[in-house]
């Protein structure tokens, strides 16, 4: 199979022209390769030269003119240069084997095949020639391109031995299959269900990595279930395993919160693309096991796990290196909020309610809205449609409320420094208590949000706290 006509670009006529000068085979290889043959088209390219790949890539930057520059990275035995829109690496080919303790290998030089049998699959084992003899040249010696086909993710080695040298191919290998749909092979998936111990030698910041590709994908839940049926969930994020299960007394079962959860995060994932918010919906039940208790009158409740699970999510954030930032407190306002359409879809929608939500979402109203639809997980398509129905009705009611009150990115009409001017008094508890209660009343529809209602109960608070005003 040759390839010579996707290989056009003028950076790989120039490599080539440099390995035929060096006189060795040079390939390109991997991501970039499966990336051609899947049509992503991708900006990185690997290239690997049976020789040295910093002097390779010191020659195509001679050739390619003075403002091109080479990072070497000596230790490594690589370089890498940027051309247009591409980022390219160059490396020896290499034959690595690997200590039982460490993902360091030890590496020697060694052949194409050498090289190809290092690495994760046989999907990213693939590479194409660039010398000009045989430019283009599919060299396949796994038969990439059959999985490919077939929609297989299979090592090259035994399974055991490819994960075992660098456990982090676990969790590629459900990456891999969650962002394209693929199957792993039996084997490998009981070779991870044998090495999964072996994660905790890789770095939390690189799981958690390709665990936010996973949840990237188009269907998460996928990746998901392979995590947990490996049991490698087990290892890297245990607050989930405890959603697993379901639990029956007098004959009342409540539902799998594991499962709920997956299909959340897949219905919002419909709507989405935010990493964020498809961590709120891998996070909204997340404290259900904590506040779980059978009520014989009712059943199964989980009271308060809004509120335990926002308190969960920086501990969790920070053991899985998430950034304890902005996007965090969005999840956990989310985590904390996810009830509240609800109760409004299902009683009397008040003006009064909606505002107080408006106020306290924020701008973030609208993912919360997608979040509590996707948590309409209800097998009943009655109750489903009712409750997108009931929803309807919120988001119409919110956007009815919003035009008339401008509730969202609340300002108080009246600040803080109003108040004591109009008061001449100082900063203390009176103002805290003049501020409060004007924004509940407007809150709760007693006045409208604008100054001068805001200013007539202002006087008002200030007469029954015993302050003289100063200006009227
Ligand atoms: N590779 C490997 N084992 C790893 C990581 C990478 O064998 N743990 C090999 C694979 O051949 C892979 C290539 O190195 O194709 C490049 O890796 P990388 O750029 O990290 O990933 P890609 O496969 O290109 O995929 P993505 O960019 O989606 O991460």
């Amino acid at each position: 199979m040759n390839f010579q006509s996707n290989l056009t670009h003028p950076v790989f006529k120039i490599i080539s022209e440099c390995a035929d000068e060096m006189n060795v085979p040079a390939y390109v290889i991997g991501g970039w390769v499966r990336d051609l043959l899947l049509n992503r088209p991708s900006k990185d390219i690997d290239i690997v030269i049976i020789g040295s790949g910093i002097e390779l890539a010191q020659q195509v930057a001679k050739k390619l003119g003075d403002n091109y520059h080479v990072n070497v990275y000596k230790s490594f035995g690589t370089a890498q240069l940027v051309f247009d829109e591409f980022d390219i690496e160059f490396v020896g080919a290499r034959k690595e084997s690997y200590r039982s303790e460490s993902r360091k290998p030890i590496v020697e030089n060694g052949t194409l095949e050498d090289d190809q049998n290092r690495r994760d699959f046989t999907i990213n084992a693939l590479a194409i020639s660039l010398n000009s003899k045989n430019y283009g040249e599919l060299l396949d010696p796994f038969d990439g391109l059959k999985d490919m086909n077939s929609k297989t993710i299979r090592t090259p080695l035994n399974p055991d031995i490819t994960y075992s040298d660098d456990p982090l191919r676990m969790m590629r290998a459900i990456r891999f299959a969650t962002q394209l749909n693929y199957t792993i092979t039996e084997e490998s998936l009981q070779s991870i269900t044998k090495n999964k111990d072996r994660i905790k030698i890789i770095s939390k910041e690189r799981i958690t990595d390709e665990l936010n590709k996973i949840i990237l994908a188009p269907t998460p839940s996928i990746g998901f279930k392979l995590l947990f049926d490996t049991g490698l969930l087990h290892k890297i994020f245990p607050q989930m395993i405890l959603l697993y299960g379901v639990e029956n007394r007098n004959g009342k079962a409540h539902k799998d919160n594991f499962y709920h959860t997956l299909e959340v995060l897949d219905n919002v994932c419909k709507k989405s693309d935010d990493l964020w918010l498809r961590w709120a919906a891998i996070l909204h039940d997340i404290a259900k096991p904590q506040t779980k208790r059978f009520e014989p009158d009712h059943g199964w409740t989980f009271h308060g796990h809004e509120d335990k699970g926002s308190r969960m999510v920086p501990i969790i954030f920070a053991e899985l290196k998430l950034p304890l930032n902005e996007k965090m407190k969005f999840v956990q306002k989310l985590v904390l909020l996810h009830l509240r359409p609800i109760v409004l879809a299902k009683s009397e929608i008040t003006d009064s309610a909606v505002r107080r939500l408006l106020f306290e979402a924020g701008d973030d109203i609208d993912d919360l809205m997608k979040l509590c639809e996707a948590d309409i997980t209800s097998k009943n398509e009655y109750k489903v449609q009712k409750y997108l129905k009931n929803f309807e009705l919120v988001r119409q009611k919110l956007k009815d409320i919003e035009e008339k009150d401008n509730i969202r990115n609340w300002q108080p009409p009246i600040s803080g420094e109003d108040i004591m001017k109009a008061f001449n008094i100082k900063a203390g508890r009176e103002v805290g208590v003049i501020k409060n209660a004007i924004r509940e009343a407007i809150l709760d529809g007693i006045i409208k949000n604008n100054f001068e209602e805001a200013q007539k109960l202002m006087l008002e608070k200030g007469k029954d706290l015993g302050l003289v005003s100063s200006s009227i």
